[in-house]
């Protein structure tokens, strides 16, 4: 079964082809960071635009890619929710428009199911239960896929999102957006004990976040130094910085996974991409005797083939999403709105 996946729910205007759930056949994703990049974040107007421009072309060139014609394409995915009320909104038009104009079934996708099932493009069928680290700009929850696909969301973050986190500090520290993986690029020359920042609710005994105040003391300790006039290394606050944040991400779900006597832990999400959560990810799986799914970082931050993914295991299982069906910026993790098949 060949999936149609289109995801414009934040700043990607991505659309994939995936065969089976698990072929990625083709795999289009426009950027809009330079639309975004002289605001310093993504802007929700500007991003609705430029999602409308992009994705007749971007539809047009995963075709092209895929070597197909919508007459081999089965069934459209789109992300309903959550993110932008207007960027969801272009996706969701198009993929309605496109079943309704080609007769296929319309399978409406969460975005962070999306991240979840992007899984399955590299290591095939998930094998459930698993504890998924979903970590992005918007969102940072350990969530539970039970045996039987159900999802059970175990922590949060209580303020600011890991991708925020990056973001934010990224900004003070005078470097360009997408934060995240400016930060990445600098820590590899820094030393990560160079300053201790607080690791907050490490041993508090729930599987929650938070990050406020992390990223507040990475600002104090700047400015401390620039009173002092001492000299900051940004390497070293970069690294620093990030080795506070996964230490706290990765204990938390390690523990979440084995309370709940979990074999498998994915680590998926834009921040997923940053190579000192994925080797300490690893690490920590090693040593608990855990299994590690951890997609590429093409197919950690957004992408369209993640949405077919998870869209195909729903329509597998016999769920179709009515034509009518609403873009839902604040969709809960499985609430997907689905009618029965017909
Ligand atoms: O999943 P995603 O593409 O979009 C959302 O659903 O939010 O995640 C985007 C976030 C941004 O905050 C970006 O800075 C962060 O992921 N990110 C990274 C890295 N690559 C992307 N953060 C840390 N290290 C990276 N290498
Ligand atoms: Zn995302």
């Amino acid at each position: 079964m060949l999936v149609l996946g289109i995801e414009t729910s934040c700043d990607e205007t991505a659309v994939a082809l995936v065969a089976d759930g698990e072929k990625v056949r083709a795999n289009v994703i426009g950027s809009q960071v330079e639309h975004h990049r002289p605001f310093g974040g993504v802007v929700p107007e500007i991003a609705a635009r430029a999602h409308l421009e992009l994705l007749v072309p971007s539809l047009d060139a995963a075709l092209t890619e895929g070597g197909c014609t919508y007459r081999d394409v089965d069934a459209v995915a789109v992300t309903v929710g959550p993110g932008l009320a207007g960027a969801l909104l272009v996706g969701v038009a198009a993929a309605k428009a496109l079943a309704l104009a080609h007769d296929l079934p319309l399978i409406g996708v969460n975005h962070l199911e999306g991240h979840v099932y992007a899984t399955q493009l590299e290591f095939g069928r998930l094998h459930l239960p698993v504890v998924a680290l979903v970590v992005s700009g918007g969102h940072t929850s350990i969530v539970l896929l039970g045996a039987d696909g159900s999802f059970t969301t175990l922590g949060a973050t209580v303020d600011d999102a890991a991708g925020e986190a990056f973001d934010k500090v990224a900004r003070f520290l005078g470097l360009p957006y997408p934060g995240g993986p400016e930060i990445d690029r600098l820590a590899q020359e820094g030393d990560p004990a160079a300053i201790r920042f607080p690791r907050a609710m490490l041993h508090d005994g729930t599987y929650d976040f938070s990050l406020s105040g992390l990223k507040t003391a990475v600002v104090r300790e700047l400015r401390r130094r620039d009173a002092a006039g001492t000299e900051v290394w940004l390497p070293d606050v970069a690294a620093s910085f990030t080795e506070a944040l996964v230490e706290v991400q990765v204990t938390k779900t390690v523990a979440a996974a084995v309370a709940h006597d979990v074999p498998t832990v994915a680590l998926v999400g834009g921040v997923a991409s940053n190579s000192r959560l994925r080797a300490a990810m690893a690490a920590a799986c090693a040593r608990a005797g855990l299994r590690l799914l951890a997609p590429s970082p093409v197919l950690c931050t957004d992408n369209g083939a993640m949405i077919a993914a998870a869209g195909y295991n729903r329509l597998a299982a016999g769920e179709r999403t009515a034509l009518d069906v609403a873009a839902d910026p604040n969709l809960g993790l499985g609430t997907v709105p689905t009618a029965p098949a017909a």
